[in-house]
C-alpha cells in the first residue's frame, strides 16, 4: 500500500538536504507519495493528509537545533503522528537521538525510528585549506555511491514501510558513554560558537550581492551599501560564510582563502527569500 509521506527537513550546508533528497527519491521509487519539503518554507496547512513525517536535521553540539524544537512545537498537530528522524552529524552526537525521540514523544508525536549518517562536519571545513588531502577526498567522492550512505537510506526506507502497521513507539536506548563525552561537549560547543558568532564579518570582497540576506535562515544579515551586519540571533548553520560568491564571509581571520562546502553534490543552493520566520 502506498504511504503519504513528508520530508521536512532543514539544511544548513546541504549534507541533511543530500540525504533529505536521496530518501524521497528512494521512496518514490518504491511508489509512495512523497513532499519534500525545507522548514524553512514550509507552513503545514493541511499537514493531516501525511500517514508519516520524516524528520531531517543537522546535529547542534549533541542536540537537534534550538530553532527546529521551536518549530515543531508550533506544529498544528490533531493526531499523534508517527515520525522517522535522520540526522547528519561530523562525528559524533553523543544522545541527540535519544534526546530528540522524547522531544517529539512529548510534543505528541510518535517516535518509530531514528538513524544518525555521518557527513562532512560543516563546523569544521572553512578552517580547512583548500589543497588539503581532506578537501580533496570530500571533492572526489561520490556520495551518491558511498556505501554507509547507501545503507542509511535502504535501512530508513524498510523502516518506515515497516512502520506503517507497527505502533511501537521507539526512542533510542541511553548511551551511558555519551552522558560525560556528550556533557562535554555541549560545552565546549556552546562556549565556542558564542565565539564564533561574534566573529562574523565580511571582507572588502563583498559585492553586496545580497545572497547572504536572503538565504540567512534567520534574517539575521543586512547588507548595508557601506557594510555588511550580522545581528544575534545566528544560528551558526555556516550557510553565509559557505554561499557567499565572492568567499567574503569570513569567522574571525582563519577562515580566510579556505575551503568553502557547497553539499555533497557539490550544488547545494539555499532557495533565495527562504528567511525563517516561526510558525504563528
Ligand atoms: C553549530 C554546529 C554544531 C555542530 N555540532 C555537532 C556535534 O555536536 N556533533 C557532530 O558530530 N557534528 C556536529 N556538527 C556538524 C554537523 O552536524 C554536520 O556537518 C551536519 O551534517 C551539517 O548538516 P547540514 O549540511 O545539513 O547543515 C555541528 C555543526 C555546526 C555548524
Amino acid at each position: 500500500m502506498c504511504l503519504q509521506l513528508l520530508i521536512l527537513y532543514f539544511s544548513g550546508t546541504g549534507n541533511t538536504r543530500f540525504i533529505a533528497e536521496r530518501l524521497s527519491d528512494a521512496l518514490t521509487d518504491r511508489n509512495h507519495v512523497v513532499e519534500l519539503q525545507s522548514i524553512e518554507r514550509y507552513r503545514p496547512s493541511d499537514f493531516e493528509k501525511f500517514d508519516m513525517m520524516l524528520l531531517g536535521y543537522p546535529v547542534y553540539a549533541c542536540d537537534m537545533p534550538k530553532f527546529l524544537t521551536e518549530y515543531l512545537q508550533k506544529l498544528p498537530l490533531t493526531k499523534p503522528m508517527k515520525i522517522i528522524t535522520f540526522s547528519t552529524l561530523g562525528f559524533y552526537g553523543g544522545n541527540a537521538a535519544r534526546k530528540v525521540g522524547k522531544r517529539l514523544y512529548s510534543l505528541g508525536m510518535i517516535p518509530m525510528y531514528s538513524r544518525e549518517i555521518r557527513m562532512p562536519g560543516s563546523d569544521g571545513l572553512i578552517f580547512l585549506n583548500k589543497d588539503s588531502k581532506t578537501v580533496h577526498s570530500l571533492q572526489t567522492r561520490d556520495f551518491n555511491a558511498f556505501p554507509p550512505i547507501k545503507k542509511a537510506i535502504a535501512d530508513i526506507v524498510e523502516e518506515t514501510e515497516k512502520a506503517r502497521a507497527n505502533q511501537t513507539v521507539f526512542v533510542p536506548p541511553m548511551k551511558l558513554g555519551a552522558l560525560l563525552t556528550g556533557g562535554l561537549l555541549r560545552f565546549l560547543y556552546t562556549a565556542i560558537e558564542r565565539h564564533m558568532k561574534r566573529k562574523l564579518w565580511a571582507t572588502d570582497a563583498c559585492t553586496k550581492c545580497q545572497l547572504c540576506a536572503q538565504i540567512c535562515p534567520s534574517g539575521n544579515i543586512t547588507v548595508l551599501p557601506s557594510a555588511v551586519q550580522f545581528g544575534s540571533v545566528c544560528f551558526l548553520c555556516m550557510r553565509c560564510v559557505n554561499q557567499c560568491p565572492s568567499e567574503a564571509i569570513q569567522i574571525g581571520s582563519a577562515t580566510r582563502g579556505k575551503f568553502r562546502w557547497k553539499g555533497p553534490g557539490g550544488n547545494f543552493r539555499p532557495a533565495g527569500n527562504s528567511i525563517f520566520k516561526p510558525l504563528p
